[in-house]
């Protein structure tokens, strides 16, 4: 759940090691919200000549340096800042490997010009393994001279029989954390292959082995999830990383130079001769990858590799520590591993079965496509919003425009082009399951009903997790579409890998572009709400809703005896942006009114039923993430079955009404409510139409109630959310909390 980041940087003589530092801690500070009890960069710089195309000779190479730090990436800033000022020498927590600080530039045997090259890994962490310390922040090392260091994603399932293994052979451990390892492992098989014993190891073996070639033999020991970035003082200026489950995506910046390789794609060390470099790499393009470098002719006309001047790479878990330096990038996939050697990034994956005898053919080079992010960078910039939270949640009358932006034609129709190609299928269907977890599970069960009635096909809800958990039967028949924010999280991505082995048709409503949810799913829909920082949800939600509402709308479009319905929901969908805005406007300081009075309370109820059982338990789980206040969001149907027990004068409980078939029952239950003493900390959150609640609670003196914009049945539950979305943002604010970043929460749960 970490956020881990690189950078490769060649060609800037000029660029100090604090400035190298300072991109590494830009790229953290963009990745903070997927972990944030600890952080750590390493960093180092060399001189490198690129004319021999297979290891750089490096003239000078600096020592690189360590900095970690319990508490936020600020708190590494600070680090950084008294670590690196000039004159300062290594405090306690930093570490430079011991070998020679020589600053004088070479240049090679053919009089090419060589070039710095700065290469750096910065972590962010949520611990899985080992308490948040200082011992176990990331980046981990293999020995005091940082022989190897190692930034981590994910959880290595295997550690404990790895760590048994090394610890026989006399392997040091210096922390509790699965990751380190993966650190030592690696320097241990370096050490054996160079020493290997059969003819054929060690042939892998020579001095040369390329680094990528060493990540390959390390991968084949690990189980589980992880994207890993790797430095190495055995191979300086290079970078190499891979990953399996956890997500890595690559920026390239500058000009490059595409290369194929024509020998049937593998990793082979004669194959540089065949590389094609005139032509340039558009946007869009898929390679074969082998970028960066440039071909010169000499005045004796041999040809030299030269890196060129701006070549730059950024490795992240995510865009979001991309878009500022570039926006084209390279997703990669289970099994990669990427490598920047000679200042060429290679992409490799490697196959399933492994044998000495013939390495190379295991490391094949697929084709990646390049990407373009469409992404803006105030979108994840604060601007004048104190949180991002606060933001995002003004933002929901622009996001769900986004959502709805040429998905709605001549306002009757709706568009929903991944889906469309496959009505026919999903129309056949015998189940439409959704499978989801937290919010994104919430906004499923907010439009079960509309998809069930439009559909009329029967629709399921599962949390990714116990959908596992039971291994739930499914069929060929079944459509399962999988909702996420992110497109990474480990539950439901483990739920859709599941699916799709029992030939299920799998669609996917993600909000990340480019997530591995949306690489993986047959199909979908992307929520388009722009990036979402804070931790908690929000903007999301609504469009989450917004999509499901569109889906539902799409299976009906042939259903004649739905038309009157459909355009009734058409006409909300319209509206609903101005109608979010109405709201805001509506209820922002009644609501600031309401979390001052609630700011020291311990516990809370909220109330709903139909389209608002969703939307109490999401107003609980806002509540509880945020301002640490236990919120539990119960139907009310089922207040009578027990939890009305809880109930006396002092509990203050939130209920949602509703203009539906449930407004009846939602009145009895505030009947209940009031007969039992609960007056004073009653809140009702109606719609402003909703006249027969208004009318039942105006005469109860001291009952607070919420008045929203009035909707459509299906989407009121985007209104009724806004206030208890504003409730735990200002509780959280009252109560003085870390509003973006939760105590013990992370954006993109990508472990288990
Ligand atoms: C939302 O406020 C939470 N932080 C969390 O429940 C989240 O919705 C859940 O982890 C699922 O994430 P996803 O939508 O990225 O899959
Ligand atoms: N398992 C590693 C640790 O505990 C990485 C955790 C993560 O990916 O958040 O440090």
């Amino acid at each position: 759940m970490c956020g881990i980041f690189a950078c490769f940087i060649h060609g800037s003589d000029t660029l100090s090691e604090r400035e190298v530092a300072g991109v590494l801690l830009n790229g953290l500070g963009r990745l903070e919200y997927r972990g944030y009890d600890s952080a750590g960069l390493c960093l180092s710089r060399s001189s490198t000549c690129v004319c021999s195309s297979e290891q750089p000779a490096v003239q000078d190479q600096f020592c690189p340096r360590l900095l970690k730090t319990v508490g936020t990436v600020s708190v590494l800033r600070e680090l950084v800042d008294r670590e690196m000022s000039p004159g300062s020498v290594n405090g306690a927590n930093g570490r430079r490997a011991k070998c020679t600080d020589d600053s004088r530039r070479g240049s090679c045997a053919v009089g090419q010009r060589c070039g710095t090259t700065h290469v750096g890994i910065a972590h962010t962490r949520w611990a899985t393994h080992g308490a948040v310390s200082v011992e176990n922040c990331h980046p981990h090392v293999s020995s005091a001279e940082l022989e190897f260091v190692v930034v981590h994603n994910g959880i290595i399932t295997n550690y404990q029989a790895l760590k048994e293994m090394l610890l026989k052979k006399g392997t040091r451990f210096e922390s509790d954390t699965d990751t380190e390892v993966v650190v030592k492992l690696i320097h241990y098989l370096y050490s054996t292959l160079l020493e290997a014993p059969s003819e054929s190891s060690r042939k892998t073996a020579s001095a040369s082995i390329p680094f990528e070639k060493l990540v390959m033999h390390l991968m084949r020991h690990l189980e589980g999830a992880f994207a890993l970035i790797f430095l190495s003082t055995k191979y300086p200026g290079q970078i190499v990383a891979c990953k399996r489950g956890s997500p890595l995506v690559i920026g390239l910046k500058g000009e490059y130079n595409v290369s194929e390789r024509t020998k049937g794609g593998h990793f082979s060390k004669t194959d540089s001769a065949a590389r094609i470099t005139s032509s340039k790499l558009s946007k869009g393009a898929t390679a074969s990858l082998s970028l960066g470098r440039t071909r010169n002719l000499d005045s004796e006309g041999r040809g030299h590799d030269e890196l060129n001047d701006s070549t730059q790479y950024f490795f992240a878990s995510d865009v979001n520590a991309i878009v500022e330096h570039t926006d084209r990038v390279l997703y990669t996939e289970d099994n990669d591993i990427v490598s920047v050697r000679s200042g060429e990034l290679q992409v490799f994956n490697v196959t399933s079965e492994f044998s000495y005898e013939n390495e190379d053919e295991q490391m094949v080079v697929p084709n990646r496509q390049v990407s373009t992010i469409q992404m803006e960078l105030h979108e994840i910039m604060k601007g004048s919003f104190p949180h991002f939270m606060k933001k995002e949640i003004f933002e929901q009358p622009e996001s769900i425009k986004q959502t709805m932006r040429g998905r709605i034609l001549n306002g009757s129709e709706v568009h929903l082009t991944g889906v469309r190609e496959h009505m026919s299928d999903i129309r056949k269907s015998t189940r439409l399951i959704f499978v989801a977890s937290g919010t994104s599970y919430n906004a499923c069960m907010a439009s079960r009903q509309i998809l069930e009635e439009l559909s009329e096909i029967p629709v399921i809800v599962e949390l990714a997790g116990d959908f596992m958990d039971r291994l739930c039967p499914i069929f060929r028949s079944d459509v399962v579409a999988f909702v996420s924010q992110s497109g990474e999280t480990a539950d439901t991505l483990d739920a859709l890998k599941y699916a799709r082995k029992h030939g299920a048709m799998c669609m996917g409503i993600v909000n990340v572009v480019g997530s591995s949810i949306s690489r993986l799913t047959d199909f979908g829909v992307h929520l388009n709400a722009g990036s979402e920082i804070g931790v908690a949800s929000t903007k999301v939600y609504t469009s989450q809703i917004v999509v499901m509402v569109m889906i539902a709308l799409e299976l009906s479009a042939d259903s004649k005896n739905k038309s009157a319905r459909r355009i009734a929901i058409l006409q909300g969908l319209r509206e609903l942006s101005a109608n979010i805005e109405k709201t805001i406007l509506l209820v922002d300081e009644h609501v600031q009114r309401i979390a001052d009075q609630l700011a020291d309370d311990r516990s809370i109820l909220c109330f709903g039923r139909g389209y608002h059982y969703a939307t109490c338990v999401e107003a609980a789980l806002k509540i509880k993430e945020v301002a640490y206040i236990h919120t539990e969001g119960i139907n009310a149907g089922e207040l009578k079955h027990g939890p009305i027990a809880l109930v006396d004068e002092n509990l203050p409980i939130v209920v949602f009404s509703s203009m539906d078939l449930t407004a009846v029952k939602v009145q009895s239950a505030i009947h209940q409510l009031l007969a039992r003493g609960v007056r004073q900390r009653l809140i009702v959150v109606c719609s402003e139409s909703d006249t027969q609640m208004l009318e039942l609670v105006a005469s109860r003196e001291g009952v607070d109630v919420i008045k929203v914009a009035h909707t459509v049945d299906c989407l009121q539950s985007v209104l009724s959310i806004i206030p208890m979305q504003l409730l735990s943002y200002y509780l959280a604010v009252a109560r003085k909390l870390n509003v973006d970043c939760p105590r013990n929460l992370a954006k993109s749960v990508t472990v288990h």
